[in-house]
């Protein structure tokens, strides 16, 4: 029998050796904050609750994480870790199994700790790790068979101790009956002068409950954040991990470590990803993509085929099969791209649909435009969708030629297979099948004299 598990978040801290302004816990790893990772976690194990300590940074910390089934517990004054669990055990039924994580530990694997409560049964277990140096940490104390006895903080350690590294992950799981027995019996006469949840390993020990110290085999799982090379470093651990994911899965990275995912990416067969790439939100592309260097892909969908070239930054856009993307080309929210269209260098779309083989290869702004297939646009066209005060739409049929240089005043309606002279402003709608210029005639004016510039006046 099994007893359900409740899951306490520790998250009140304050993140001094940060310098920032931001609670430690909403600072983020893959652009997620550090307790965003840990809910995420929390919530693959499948508890019955989830209680997140919090308080500094307030309600703030609530208010940015935002997700609902949370129960939100403030600590209004950090006196330690068993004074913060005990602020969360009112709320957890006395008959389930407390497993304690940290708000700031963002890297731990579901297995890790499924394997914990599962070493723990109705008794405790705490996560360890073997370190190089282990100073700062919650040393394990063990005995000549190898049981755990107790675990000493860094400050009360003995000389003899201080030479021990095996440490206090901090991750434990007790029975929640006993661990309020034991919450409630902490004292704070300690190095520190904090209620220290570390304390209740003794107390177990003395109430005949065994106490299994689980190894860690991965030491980046176990490792908190206190400042910014931690982050950084934690970011990376992260980032390599995706980055081996996607090459199990096929896909090639010209460089493991210069690939960024803030989010989910979902490839097809045979996808390439040049350097220096970032991928944020949901990004789904198709086999055969291939996506050039240092480019920004967010919340976008990419059809089989089809290659993003350098420097190109695509949001909340649709792309179809087989189509050239950049490079230097910037695909707004709700760009809609059909099959084998070429969208070029210094191009911009916004809220349009370019039909199938369409073509914009050279410094446009193509906005708020319903476009047709077949379509070449010439260099320097602007659709001008916006009066000042409101957006308007262009239409633009089947292959239409658009001149260079053209700007389409919205709302206008190109017909299908028209053709606009160069340097034209098209201010109404234009006829299907014929020719629309509004340039003037070319004409030369024998003799004119370029203005001089005016003698500055003496005083
Ligand atoms: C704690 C452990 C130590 C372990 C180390 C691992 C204790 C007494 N010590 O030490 O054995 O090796 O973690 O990193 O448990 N927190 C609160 N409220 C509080 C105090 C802390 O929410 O009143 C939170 C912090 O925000 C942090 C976590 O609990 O996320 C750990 O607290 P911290 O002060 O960093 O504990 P350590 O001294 O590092
Ligand atoms: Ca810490």
């Amino acid at each position: 029998m099994t007893s359900p598990l409740e899951i306490i978040i520790l998250a009140a801290g304050k993140g001094t050796r940060m310098y920032s302004d931001t609670p430690k816990v909403l600072h983020q790893v893959a652009g997620v904050p550090l307790l965003g990772h840990v809910i995420r976690l929390a919530r693959q194990l499948e508890p019955s609750n989830i209680h997140v300590i919090y308080g500094h940074g307030g309600q703030k910390v609530p208010d940015t994480i935002a997700e609902p089934g949370l129960n939100w517990v403030e600590q209004a004054e950090q006196l330690g870790t068993g004074h913060a669990v005990s602020q969360a055990m009112p709320a957890v039924n006395p008959g389930s199994t407390v497993l304690v994580l940290y708000g700031d530990v963002p890297l731990t694997r579901p297995e890790t700790l499924r394997n914990l409560v599962a070493t723990a049964g109705d008794e405790v277990a705490v996560l360890t790790a073997i370190l190089d140096d282990a100073s700062g940490y919650g040393r394990i104390i063990r005995n000549a068979r190898g049981d755990v006895l107790a675990i000493v903080e860094q400050k009360d350690l003995s000389e003899d101790q201080q030479k021990i590294r095996e440490i206090n992950s901090g991750y434990i799981v007790a029975p929640a009956e006993k661990m309020n027995d034991w919450l409630a019996a902490l004292r704070n006469d300690n190095a520190a002068g904090e209620y220290y949840l570390t304390d209740i390993i003794a107390m177990a020990i003395s109430n005949g409950v065994s106490v299994a110290g689980v190894v860690t085999e991965d030491n980046d799982e176990i490792m908190g954040i206190n400042n910014k090379q931690q982050l950084a470093y934690l970011e990376r651990v992260y980032q390599h991990r995706v980055a081996d994911d996607l090459m199990s899965r096929g896909v090639t990275l010209r460089d493991r470590s210069r690939v960024d995912v803030r989010g989910t990416l979902t490839t097809g067969r045979d996808v390439e990803i040049d350097v220096n790439v970032v991928f944020e939100g949901d990004v789904r592309l198709g086999d055969r993509v291939q996506i050039g260097p240092n480019c920004v892909l967010k919340d976008v969908e990419i059809a089989e085929g089809t290659t993003v070239f350098a420097s190109s930054v695509l949001d909340q856009a649709v792309i179809g099969k087989n189509c050239r993307i950049g490079p230097f080309a910037r695909i707004r929210p709700e760009a809609n791209i059909a099959d084998d269209a070429h969208i070029g260098n210094f191009v911009e779309v916004k809220k349009s649909t370019i039909g199938k083989g369409s073509k914009v290869n050279h410094l446009a702004y193509i906005g708020d435009t319903r476009m047709g297939s077949g379509v070449n646009i010439g260099a320097g066209t602007i659709t001008c969708n916006y009066d000042g005060a409101n957006k308007h739409m262009t239409v633009i049929g089947d292959n239409a030629f658009i001149g260079s240089d053209t700007q389409l005043v919205a709302p206008v309606t190109v017909g299908d297979n028209a053709t606009i002279g160069a340097g034209s402003t098209i201010t109404a709608d234009t006829p299907p099948d014929q020719l629309t210029l509004t340039r003037i005639k070319q004409k030369s004016i024998a003799g004119w004299k370029r203005p001089v510039k005016n003698k500055p006046a003496k005083d």
